[in-house]
């Protein structure tokens, strides 16, 4: 088979690299990909919502199957023009990625079926929403409505910050993204990732992993698009599998095929655990950019058998198998990530790091330059180590780390500290 992988982020490379282990798979394609992805798949230059042209490639290069990385292109309907051209694809329809795409949608919508979430209210004018603010007070959380890369959420610890936040959406911080916003209840506790196989009223779940959002060892300074993480978590118990099964993740396939909008793809819940029980922060119609790198080191079975059941109609014969050993991922940034950061350092001491065979390094914002590797965006590399405990696994990737290295590195030291602490006697 030949299959197509698209995006360019950690996360693709992870897919891409699982992808290629396949006995059925003979060659990866990745559009546009990164200078990690080239050494086991070949490069496209299209970009991922350059559908037409991804559209073109397929067919003229007998692609057997496409994978989508990204919520950008499901969002703007690339899983309909493939079907439509009779190509193999898998990925949510348009019509279902609006559960991450708007995020007025996916409140509605969890109110109307009664999925724990957050109380909120949407707003279209910027003196409402302040109004608002001031009548329910602080901490806060404001939301841009559209996708925004996991930086359009300001979580405001004062009034003036949380009223400032309202006004540069409104006057375009995230483009067309923060039109509306969404403005709701700060939830306490702990977050965790829970991403399933989905297929209708079908799921077939991954094991739980965790992210850290927030740039800054001891979750200080802003949300990013994610910085380091592990799986599985003990934060989520097998009885709160049950519940988050039962209460959130068969209600949403239930309510999306009652919305005409059915789901087949990747289908992530972030989740916030705390006090107030188990709500959902957002949902995600796509793999999660770092969980996808920890997951894929701890799949043993056929990542692209398991999607080709799925795509046939039977996700109940999809069984897939995981190591024991926990995995850990850490993300390397350029200096000034989230906000404007550095690109063109050479980036060395990526093969002396996987010397051990317990290090992967996906590549994410990187390049090919006169023989180099270069920085080429904000979250650069994913070093990815697996070990019996989190405590060898952290051991692990922080001794390859320490190899790495590239003007202005920026990196949390504390990745998987919550599962440390847990797991202290
Ligand atoms: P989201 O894109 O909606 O998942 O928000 C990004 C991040 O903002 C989350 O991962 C949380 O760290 C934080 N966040 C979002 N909503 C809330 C909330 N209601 N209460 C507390 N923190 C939140
Ligand atoms: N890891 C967070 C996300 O992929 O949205």
């Amino acid at each position: 088979m030949r299959v197509l992988v698209v995006g360019s982020g950690g996360r693709e490379h992870a897919l891409a690299w699982k992808v290629k282990q396949s006995p059925l798979v003979k060659e990866v394609f990745c559009a546009p990909g990164n200078a990690g992805v080239s050494k086991i798949a070949k490069r496209v230059n299209i970009s991922p919502t350059d559908v037409y042209n991804l559209v073109r490639f397929a067919k003229e290069n007998k692609i057997d199957l496409t994978i989508v990385g990204p919520e950008q292109p499901l969002s703007e309907g690339i899983v309909d023009r493939f079907q439509a051209e009779g190509l193999k694809i898998f990925g949510h329809k348009q019509s279902a990625a609006i559960l991450e795409a708007s995020k007025v949608f996916a409140k509605n919508f969890m109110k109307k079926y009664s999925i724990p979430t957050a109380k909120f209210e949407s707003f279209d004018k910027e003196e409402e929403a302040i109004e608002f603010i001031k009548s329910v007070g602080v901490p806060i959380v404001i939301k841009a409505d559209g996708l925004a890369a996991g930086k359009g959420v300001v979580v405001a610890k004062t009034e003036e910050e949380a009223i400032q936040s309202v006004k540069d959406m409104f006057r375009g911080k995230f483009g067309p993204a923060s039109k509306r916003i969404v403005i709701e209840e700060y939830l306490e506790g702990e977050e965790a990732s829970y991403i399933c196989f989905v297929k209708d009223d079908k799921l077939v779940p991954m094991p739980t992993s965790q992210d850290h959002k927030r740039v800054f060892d001891n979750d200080e300074g802003p949300n990013t698009g994610g910085m380091g993480a592990y799986s599985p978590t003990s934060l989520i118990t097998p009885q709160m599998e049950i519940e988050i099964q039962e209460k959130i993740m068969y209600p949403t396939l239930k309510g999306m095929i009652n919305e005409g909008r059915p789901m087949s793809g990747f289908l992530y819940a972030g989740l916030m655990i705390g006090p107030k029980g188990i709500n959902v922060l957002e949902f995600n119609v796509r793999m999660g950019d770092p969980e996808t790198q920890p997951l894929m080191r701890r799949l043993k079975s056929d990542l692209v058998e398991h999607i080709l059941e799925i795509l046939e109609g039977n996700i109940e014969k999809v069984k897939p198998q995981w190591i024991e050993d926990y995995a850990i991922g850490v993300v390397m940034a350029s200096r000034g990530y989230p906000d404007k950061y550095e690109k063109g350092h050479e980036i060395k001491g990526i093969e002396e790091a996987e010397k051990d065979t317990d290090i992967v390094v996906f590549h994410a914002g990187t390049e090919e330059k006169d023989g180099k590797i270069i920085t080429n965006g904000g979250r650069v590399l994913t070093v990815t180590a697996t070990g019996k405990d989190i405590n060898q696994a952290r051991e692990k990737v922080y001794n390859a780390i320490e190899k790495i290295h590239f003007e202005g590195a920026l990196y949390r030291k504390d990745i998987g500290f919550r599962e440390v602490n847990r797991n202290k006697p």
